[in-house]
């Protein structure tokens, strides 16, 4: 089984991130449209002499079976959301999610027009994001993201379902992140380092972190062995609102939740994410995201 493009390659300078959520009536235009998903992108990629333009679209617990005919993945649930002492993870609308990434803002928005222009009435944007890189691989907050993302081989086998009637196929969580960029910078160096777990210039893990450190809340070893996401998250914005778009691919739905988890409540220890004392998340969905064939079946 063939995994959508944008899955397992690297992610490009740009991504655009675009949450829908279906129109009432007849959905088989719809269908139409996501099967014919992975052909669109590569005629466009072929035509622009841009060979990483690369393109998911994945759909949420609500409609999977209105659009599929299937029974749903095990697993695939509405995102649940989560709050405690004024930290939240709201659930927000969305019914399918449409992630594009390349080298190129132009090429990502001619895909993403395409699609949009197909799917015309049976669908409302809920949310339309453009990732961009930021200081090479730098999230907003000035740290690297990505470093200890899965590579090569692996990232197929993090994020990819292995066998049954869903293998090739990938659980997608998402979340957009608003940061408080004032009073982040109003840390020191070091404070700044110890919410994150790792230096900032050298992108270090360092040896001794606090508890609440972001690197010590989502590292969760079980049976020796260290949960994994791949992460596609991307810094985005404009000078009144920016941040993160966190967007994980997993084999399973269960490790982003169990990080989360470990971010948001302090349950843990008494712990929570102090990264969730300067950012904070707005928007949360979560996603199935078929393999090619299964995508290409439902014309
Ligand atoms: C690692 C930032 C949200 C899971 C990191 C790193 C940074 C970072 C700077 C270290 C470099 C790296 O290995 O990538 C952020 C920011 C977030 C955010 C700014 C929100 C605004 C999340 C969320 C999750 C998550 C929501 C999962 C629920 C991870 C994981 C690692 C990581 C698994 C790798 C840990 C390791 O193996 O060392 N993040 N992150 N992050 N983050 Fe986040």
């Amino acid at each position: 089984m063939t995994p959508q493009s944008a899955i397992c390659a690297e992610g490009g300078d740009f991504a655009l991130f675009l949450t829908l959520v279906l129109a009432d009536g007849d959905v088989s235009p719809v269908r139409r449209v996501l099967a014919a998903l992975p052909d669109l992108t590569a005629a466009l990629a072929a035509q622009l002499d841009e060979p990483a333009l690369a393109s998911s679209v994945a759909i949420g617990a609500a409609c999977w079976t209105r659009l599929t005919s299937r029974e749903c993945p095990d697993g695939l649930a509405p995102f649940a959301p989560l709050a405690e002492g004024g930290r939240k993870a709201p659930a927000t609308p969305a019914d399918l999610f449409l992630h594009i990434h390349s080298p190129r803002a132009d090429a990502n928005l001619m895909l993403a027009r395409r699609v949009m222009g197909a799917l015309g009435p049976h669908v409302r944007v809920v949310e339309e994001v453009m990732g961009f890189r930021h200081l090479g691989k730098r999230d907003l907050t000035g740290f690297v993201d990505g470093t200890e993302n899965p590579e090569g081989d692996e990232r197929a086998g993090v994020a990819l379902v292995k066998d049954g009637p869903f293998a090739g196929g990938s659980f997608v969580s998402l979340q957009r992140y608003v940061h408080d960029l004032p009073r982040w910078e109003a840390l020191s160096l070091s404070d700044q380092e110890a919410a994150v777990g790792r230096t900032k210039e050298a992108d270090e893990e360092m040896e001794v972190k606090p508890p609440s450190a972001h690197i010590a809340r989502v590292v969760i070893e079980e049976d020796g062995e260290e949960l994994e996401v791949l992460r596609h998250s991307m810094p985005y914005g404009t000078t009144s609102e920016h941040g993160l778009y966190f967007v994980a691919y997993c084999a399973s739905p269960a490790p982003f939740r169990k990080m989360l988890e470990r971010m948001v409540l302090s349950s843990g220890g008494g712990h929570h994410d102090r990264l969730l004392d300067f950012t904070r998340p707005v928007t949360g969905a979560a996603f199935f995201a078929p393999s090619a064939e299964l995508l290409e079946s439902l014309s």
